[in-house]
């Protein structure tokens, strides 16, 4: 079982880093194979709505996104990490979710299995924000729940945590990092 974990803060080291490192603990200790890409590590550009996927399945855009897909296509399990900014996921991971495209074209346009294979995928998504104000999570759940469907990965589930906002905030939760060790042993055991 592979398990994908993607961070999407810009904050190496911030709340949402420390809580998908437990994640990705708690898979590797129901014996997954891990592996942890940082977005903000990588050169991604935003789609340009270019349409050079239409006719291929495949991204125009040479970048760090075409390893990105396949390390999408090569995982049984994703853990996708953001922040809240301004109401949203990172931009760091709508670039990443948007140029997704090409997988949306693949599974709507071309008929074939947008990651390439028919296994059974599921995402968990990780999130925190430094306010508490309803509906904080609701435009990134949006978001997530649209990219997860569209590769037809089941959703399994979120973490998410209000009020945190400075660096290393969530070590100060009750329990958050031990949810997040723990959601990473359910989420290779289902
Ligand atoms: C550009 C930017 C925009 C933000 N927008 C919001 C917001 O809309 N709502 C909120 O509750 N927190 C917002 N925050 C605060 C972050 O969600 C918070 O600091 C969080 O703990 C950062 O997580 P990280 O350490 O994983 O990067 C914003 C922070 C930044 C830098």
């Amino acid at each position: 079982m592979r398990v994908l974990g993607i961070a999407g803060s810009p904050r190496r080291g911030g709340n949402t880093d420390l809580l998908l490192n437990e994640v990705m603990k708690g898979a590797a200790s129901r014996g997954a194979e891990v592996k942890t890409i940082i977005l903000s590590h990588l050169k991604i550009a935003p789609c340009q709505h270019c349409d050079g996927c239409l006719e291929t399945g495949r991204c125009k855009v040479e970048d760090d996104m075409q390893m990105v897909h396949s390390e999408l296509m090569k995982a049984d399990r994703i853990v996708l990490a953001s922040p809240v900014h301004f109401m949203g996921v990172t931009a760091q991971a709508k670039a990443m979710i948007d140029r997704c495209q090409a997988l949306w074209v693949r599974k709507y346009v071309l008929k074939q299995p947008p990651l390439g294979d028919k296994r059974e995928r599921k995402g968990l998504f990780i999130s925190v924000g430094g306010r508490k104000v309803a509906n904080l999570f609701q435009p990134a759940l949006a978001t997530v729940k649209a990219l997860f469907k569209v590769l037809d990965i089941a959703y399994a589930g979120e973490l998410l945590f209000p009020g945190i906002d400075e660096k290393g905030a969530i070590t100060k939760h009750p329990d958050a990092l031990k949810q997040a060790f723990l959601a990473g042993q359910k989420l290779v055991e289902d």
